[in-house]
Order: C-alpha cells, then structure tokens, then sequence
C-alpha cells in the first residue's frame, strides 16, 4: 500500500501491532518513537529503515545513537524529538500510540504541521480534547480513532454517509467489565497486580489493562467520546458487556441502533485507520457468532468502579477536571504497579484529587499541564505518608 507512518508507541502493545499491519501491506515507516525501550527500538529500526527513530529517555539516547551509527536514521530523544517525528510531513500519518496524558504535545505538533492522526493514545483528548478539536478543525486536520470502541463508533457513522437525515444523537459505549465484574469494594482490598492484569478479552499494555479493571478506562473512553463525536456525556450510555463483539453503537434520530462488532482484535481499529477509507482483507479472524452464542448487556456498578463515577462527573464539570481525574489516575496506577498501593486506594486517590482541585477553564496547554501536575503532587503527597508507614 502506497502509504507512509510516523509511529510513536513503537514497542508497545497498539505500536507492535500496527507494525504487524505495516508488514502486511507493504506500509512505509518514516518514523519510530519509545521511551526507553532501546533494544526494541533498534530492531524495529533495522527492520523498517525509518528515516528518523526517538528515544524519550535521555539516558538511552546515546546507546541507540551508536548501535544506529552508519545506518543513516537520524535519532532524536526527549519530548523535543517526538514533537519533531510526530509533525514529519514526510509521513502520511501519525499514529499515536504513546501511552499517558505525554501524548498531547506531539499530537498537537503533528496537528499544527497539518498531519492526520490516528489515535490510540487517549489521554490526549481526555486532557486536551478542547484545543485538539479545535486546532484539527483549524488545519482541517483528521483524527481517525484506534481505540476500539471510537473506531465502532466511527464506522456505525460512516456506514450511513450519505444518507438523509442519519443525524445520530447518542452513543452506546460498550465495555467488558475487566477481571473484576460482578465484584464488590469490600472484594477488590486485597486483589493482586497479577489479577488486575488478567483480563478476559484483550492482551494491552499494563497502565490500560489496570484501568480496565479499575474501569477508568471507560471513563476515559467516555470523554473521549465526548470530543471525537461532539456530544455531551448525557448522550452517551455506558453498557457491560462481557463478551467484547459489539465494540459500541451510535443511536440515530428514529432510535434505529447501529453498531460494529467484530473478535476482539485491536488489529481491525489500526488497521481501519490505516487504510481509511478502504477496507482490505484482514489479520484477525473472522466473528463466528454461532460460537459465541449469547451477547448480554448490563448497567455498570458506578459505586464499586469509584474511577468511573469521578470521571463521568468530571466529564460534567468539563474544564480540567478531565486533566485532573487523569493525571491523579496516572500517578495512582504507576503506584499501584509498583506494588506501593493497594488496588482500591487508586479509586480513592482520583477521588481525592477530584474534590480537592478546582476545575478551570482551558485556554492553552499550559492549563491543561497545570492540572495535571497538581494531580501528580496531590498523588504523591497523600501516598507519601502511607508509604512512610509500611
Ligand atoms: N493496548 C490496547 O489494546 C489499547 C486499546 C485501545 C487504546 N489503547 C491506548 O493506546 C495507548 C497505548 O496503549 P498500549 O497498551 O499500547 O501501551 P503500552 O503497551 O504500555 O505501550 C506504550 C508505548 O508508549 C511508549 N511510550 C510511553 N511513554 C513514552 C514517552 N514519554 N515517549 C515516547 N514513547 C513513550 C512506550 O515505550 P517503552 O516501551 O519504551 O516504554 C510504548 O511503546 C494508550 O493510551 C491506551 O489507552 C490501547
């Protein structure tokens, strides 16, 4: 296929995957970013021949400069470089797949120079969804999701271009439930990283797997929503459902209910954002839904999943308070897989940061960085002392 990418997120789970998809179709890569995963990158580097690679952490930057040494690829490193991968015009795309609210500045870079985005890192429009819109809407811009459930919102929406009257005026955002659906607080005190990390339907990357068990992740998805598809968080309604086919539904004006399903396999997203607006045989296998047999549908339990209470009042509340349930989110979740917090404490801690900072109006990123600092502090202060006290 005669196109090129710039791919940020390179060694982890959405950017090995999207490499899977370049190989299959012949797509070019112009670029390459990690943030420490040096090995990886400079396999990945002698396999593509990208003309630029970036290392966000400095420390690596002098080890992958030298194994690169001869090869031609120029290697950057920081968020400078990324900024400068990310807005590469020499690319047809950018895909973000960075994870973390790190994502904004280069996504914004890649939007200034005009760059269409395929968008897996989330984080971006949860904490920058206002300026990201508006700037893509000023360079006419697209932003074409990964995430899977934006993507099925996406095609349900697509499917009936051209149509008359398909003016939609909701969203059903699917969700599975993680590993720990069905569970109540009391249950989920004790609960190990390993079983946060088990999840029933898909293989991620471990900060969104621990946010789909925490079910910030749909949250997230929520606000998310909310910018890609101009709609308030009333209109859009949150729906267990275990089995991961429908990936999520648009409601139209007469109630018709259109929606895409499909094996849970984040390759069809990538893939459909790459090739967009073609469809092209794909990776993953088919749906036998024969042999799934029963779809079922649930109301989420938004006492237990304290993470997605606060992010759908965040969402209310608009402003930074996105940025600020986020960036608390974050900060918790990286305790929490250092094995220095307990699982429930992480619903706690966003809740904290949520009461605690006040939301304020966003006019540049500086505000958005602003909250999400404060978070961080929040976070750190408040888990400080307990740390002290083990
Ligand atoms: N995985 C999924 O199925 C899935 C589905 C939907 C949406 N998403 C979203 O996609 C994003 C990526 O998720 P993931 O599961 O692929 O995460 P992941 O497996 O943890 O990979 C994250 C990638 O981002 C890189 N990275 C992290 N911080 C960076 C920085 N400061 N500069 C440059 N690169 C950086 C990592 O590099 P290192 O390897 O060097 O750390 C890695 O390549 C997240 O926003 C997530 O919510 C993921």
């Amino acid at each position: 296929m005669n196109k090129t990418v710039n791919l940020l997120g390179s060694t982890g789970s959405i950017g090995t995957q999207t490499l899977e998809v370049c190989r299959k179709y012949g797509i070019s890569v112009n670029s390459l970013a990690a943030r420490s995963s040096c090995d990886m990158l400079i396999g990945q580097a002698r396999e593509f021949n990208p003309t630029a690679v970036c290392i966000y952490d400095e420390d690596c930057y002098t080890k992958l400069k030298n194994e690169l040494f001869g090869s031609g690829i120029k290697v950057l490193c920081g968020m400078e470089g990324l900024c400068t991968l990310a807005a590469d015009s020499n690319a047809d795309i950018t895909v973000n797949a960075v994870v973390g609210m790190v994502g904004l500045r280069p996504t914004l870079a890649a939007i200034e120079s005009g760059m269409d985005i395929a968008l897996a890192n989330k984080e971006t429009l949860v904490c920058g969804g206002k300026l990201v819109m508006e700037s893509a809407a000023k360079k006419g811009v697209k932003i074409l999701p990964i995430d899977s459930e934006h993507s099925a919102i996406f095609q349900s929406i697509m499917a009936l271009r051209g149509e008359r009257g398909n003016q939609f005026k909701g969203i059903i955002l699917t969700a599975s439930g993680g590993p720990f659906y069905g569970k109540k607080a009391e249950e989920l005190e004790n609960v190990t990283i390993e079983q946060a990390l088990a999840h029933p339907n898909w293989s991620m990357g471990k900060k969104i797997t621990v946010d789909s068990a925490t079910m910030m992740n749909k949250g997230l998805e929520l606000i998310e929503a909310m910018w890609l598809f101009d709609l308030p968080p009333e209109s859009i309604e949150i729906v267990i459902h275990r089995q991961s086919i429908l990936h999520s539904a648009v409601v139209f004006s007469d109630n018709a209910v259109i929606g895409q399903m499909g094996v849970p396999d984040m390759k069809i997203p990538i893939q459909f954002a790459l090739t967009y607006p073609e469809r092209y045989e794909s990776l993953s296998k088919p749906l036998k839904l024969t042999e799934i047999g029963t779809l079922t549908f649930e109301k989420p339990d938004f006492d237990t999943f304290v993470c997605l209470k606060t992010a759908v009042e965040a969402a209310k509340i608009g402003g930074t308070a996105p940025a600020v349930v986020n960036g608390a989110n974050e900060a918790a979740t990286a305790l929490f897989i250092d094995g220095k917090i307990g699982f429930t404490r992480i619903g706690e801690l966003v809740r904290g940061a949520f009461d605690e900072i006040k939301s304020t109006d966003i006019t540049d990123i500086s505000d958005c960085l602003r909250a999400d600092r404060k978070a961080r502090e929040y976070v750190n202060s408040m888990s400080k002392a307990e740390l002290c006290s083990r």
